[in-house]
């Protein structure tokens, strides 16, 4: 059996023999999309954090099909609403814009119409995206004053599916395949490619892809420290609510799949580190890291800054800076938030990237390589 199978099959047990021919083609499609998906890169930095060299590394998930991890949860859901599809069937889901993304292009290989429901949150690159792909774009119903984004797209959700008996909802905040996709498949493929990380940065919002990684982590590797980020005022991993200006990462709603416990540790910091971070990071490396990457990022230089005992660490990067140049990587949007453009970061010093291959296991790398400014 191919991996692909492999992975799907766990995903969705579907009787092939009872499918109707449009939904085992269905089944076909997705086996190809995760056949065709690439192992998303890791890249490697070095650099100084309380006074001592230490390895970040990320995971690229914007490297991918649909520029973000939500394409792997997208199949996910998928597969498992697709045994429940009729040639009538149409999909809905509440989306801040990424998931919206990999299920509007998958939806349409499969012949689906999707309903993505959207705020004014939704960052304006992946609305293009969405409609290019063919998606019906439904804004939030307005709801009473001091209703969040969340609590508005889940009740015009609720809404669309009263109206429409064939509609199918995949719930991404209450399906378990969401974490499940993320334990057999994002999971091992991270874990194989660092195998000598300490600790792992994962974001939340539904919490799906920390719950996942948490346990493939843990079976695999129980030493290796989890740390669940989230920003100020999402109330993903149990904070307090209050305002937010990062999309994609933290969520009005306490998460229903992972909760402190599935982590060692949680680190929450602000917005405003995870755009500063983002910036800085670009300044120095070039690397344009998402919104959620940079609060990651944050989260990490601070634990790493409070553990000395942590050398090498793995932050999981959502997606790309691409989904921010008119917020994030924008100096008028960033100056109108009150935050300097060229705001430094916590690095010490700028990081510099190097090989896997230049780095022994004990972090001795061998030439050492010239530091930034030296000849
Ligand atoms: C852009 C983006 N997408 C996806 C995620 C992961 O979300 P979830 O917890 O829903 O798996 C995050 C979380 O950090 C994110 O920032």
């Amino acid at each position: 059996m191919s991996r692909a199978d492999e992975i799907l099959g766990q995903l969705a047990r579907p009787d092939r023999t009872r499918l109707s021919g449009h939904t085992a083609k269905g089944f076909d499609l997705l086996a190809e999309r995760i056949a065709g998906y690439p192992v998303t890169p890791v890249v490697c930095y070095e650099l100084r954090v309380a006074g001592r060299n230490r390895l970040i590394r990320f995971k690229l998930e914007g490297e991918s099909p649909w520029r973000s991890i939500k394409g792997r949860t997208a199949i996910g859901l998928l597969a498992s609403v697709l045994g429940r599809t009729t040639d009538r069937s149409a999909l809905i889901e509440s989306t801040s814009g990424n998931l919206g993304v990999a299920l509007a292009a998958l939806a349409g290989d499969l012949d689906l119409p999707f309903t993505a429901v959207v705020d004014d949150r939704l960052p304006s690159a992946m609305e293009r995206r969405m409609r290019l792909a063919g998606a019906d774009l439904q804004p939030a119903d307005p709801g009473p004053d001091g209703t969040d984004g969340l609590s508005s797209r889940l009740r015009t959700v609720a809404r669309l599916l009263a109206a429409d008996p064939d509609a199918l909802w995949p719930d991404q905040y209450g399906n378990l395949v969401n974490p499940l996709v993320h334990r057999v498949w994002t999971g091992p493929e991270l874990l194989a490619q660092a195998p000598l990380a300490e600790a792992l940065f994962i974001g939340a919002s539904t919490g799906g892809t920390l719950a996942g990684i948490s346990r493939a982590a843990r079976a695999a590797r129980p030493e290796l420290k989890i740390v669940g980020v989230d920003v100020e005022g999402s109330r993903a991993l149990g904070g307090p609510h209050g305002g937010r200006l990062l999309s994609g990462i933290g969520s009005s709603r306490v998460s229903g799949l992972c909760d402190q416990s599935t982590c060692d540790a949680v680190e929450v910091v602000s917005s405003r580190s995870g755009i500063v971070h983002c910036r800085a990071w670009q300044r120095a490396t070039s690397l344009s890291l998402g919104g959620s990457g940079g609060a990651v990022l944050a989260a990490a230089l601070r634990h790493l800054a409070a553990h000395p005992e942590l050398t090498s660490v793995l932050c999981l990067c959502p997606d790309l800076g691409e989904n921010y140049t008119d917020t994030i990587y924008d100096d008028a949007w960033v100056q109108a938030q009150g935050i300097a453009p060229d705001e430094p970061g916590m690095m010490e010093e700028p990081p510099h990237e190097c090989k896997e291959s230049d780095i022994t296991p004990e972090f001795q790398r061998t030439p050492a390589a010239p530091r930034r400014g030296e000849p």
